[in-house]
């Protein structure tokens, strides 16, 4: 037998580069796709073309783009084991998108839950038309690396169940092209809630300032959001879920130190809120200073390397993609271009 170095499962994940990126963000996602990164072939990207389907700023947007990379990086993401890359910087994207929009169906773009939320209440008012094939445009980020799992967060497994279904379709319309990938859900107790109403999810596009932590809050922000934080007239630390707020403030100490939430519990169990509040703050700024630190220089002094870094992650991706998209060329009809 031939020592064959064993295939890796493909998994490809993106963070759209608009507001900041919280706490939320980094325990629930990046951090879970540090502690899995080498048991995978990983693409990370910014799905900067994603944030354009609401106006933005655009020399915000450039900033965002880049901040969203350099935090990859700065969380442990190791670029020479994974691929960090700006989306708009593969074309294959958007030409796959195109094809896949011919063998889209109106109706099952109209059924997706995000698509409905955003254009509510917007009758008679102009809708952008990439509200509506936005989804479309994640599928063709997921299938042009033949992605085996999608990790990502309750609210987008309808989306990565149209990928699926635009897949299966177009594999039985041509022939196996698209291998099928699966959604991966983070495990329970790393999605983080909301600080001012613990019932919701932590977002970054709340309106509320104080429900969330960015990952780049100076320390004094991160005390304050944390001591005003809604818990409950208790008065006794413990992980239970009629106790939301004091639960979701210990799977943020959880996540970080990587310990037992009801084991966290006991320890604080008779402290008062007041300093159960205090280390919580503490235990969150401890583990994000070194990461605020190395953003700021990847976007400052290694701001060369950053951009190196980024070019070289486009690369690596654009290969993988071509391979997919000539593919895809061929069977359609359309003549992949020479070279
Ligand atoms: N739609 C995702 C979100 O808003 C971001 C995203 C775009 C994505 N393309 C992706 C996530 C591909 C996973 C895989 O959160």
């Amino acid at each position: 037998m031939t020592d064959q170095p064993i295939k890796k499962s493909i998994v490809f994940s993106g963070i759209q580069p608009t507001g900041n990126l919280t706490l939320g963000n980094y325990l629930g996602a990046i951090k879970n796709w540090v502690q899995h990164q080498e048991a995978f072939e990983n693409l990370f990207c910014v799905v900067d073309l994603h944030a354009i389907t609401l106006r933005q700023n655009p020399a915000e947007l450039r900033k965002r783009s880049l901040e969203v990379a350099a935090i990859y990086l700065a969380s442990g993401i190791n670029p020479k084991e994974s691929a960090i890359f700006l989306q708009s910087h593969v074309p294959e994207h958007t030409q796959l998108s195109w094809i896949l929009t011919c063998n889209s169906y109106m109706g099952e773009l109209s059924r997706m839950t995000q698509y409905k939320t955003k254009s509510q209440n917007k009758e008679g008012e102009a809708i952008e038309a990439g509200l509506f094939t936005y989804p479309i445009l994640m599928a063709a980020d997921i299938l042009l690396y033949q992605t085996e799992f999608v990790p990502v967060g309750q609210d987008q497994v309808q989306h990565v169940e149209l990928t699926r279904d635009l897949a299966l379709r177009f594999n039985n319309a041509y022939s196996p092209t698209f291998t099928i990938p699966k959604a991966l859900l983070p495990k329970a107790g790393a999605k983080i809630m909301d600080l001012s109403d613990p019932m919701k999810k932590m977002s970054k596009s709340s309106d509320n300032p104080n429900s969330f932590i960015r990952i780049m809050d100076p320390p004094e922000d991160i005390k304050r959001k944390i001591s005003r934080s809604v818990t409950d007239s208790l008065g006794v630390v413990a992980y239970s879920p009629e106790q939301p707020g004091i639960m979701n403030l210990l799977d943020i100490m959880a996540a970080i130190s990587n310990r037992a939430p009801e084991e966290l519990a006991k320890e604080y169990q008779h402290c008062g809120y007041k300093a159960f509040k205090e280390a919580c703050a503490q235990t969150i700024i401890d583990e994000l200073a070194p990461v605020q630190q190395r953003v700021n220089t990847l976007l400052t002094k290694e701001r060369g390397e950053l951009e190196e870094i980024l070019a070289k992650g486009a690369q690596k991706a654009h290969f993988m993609a071509q391979k997919t998209l000539r593919k895809v060329y061929k069977k359609v009809g359309l003549i992949p271009p020479l070279g």
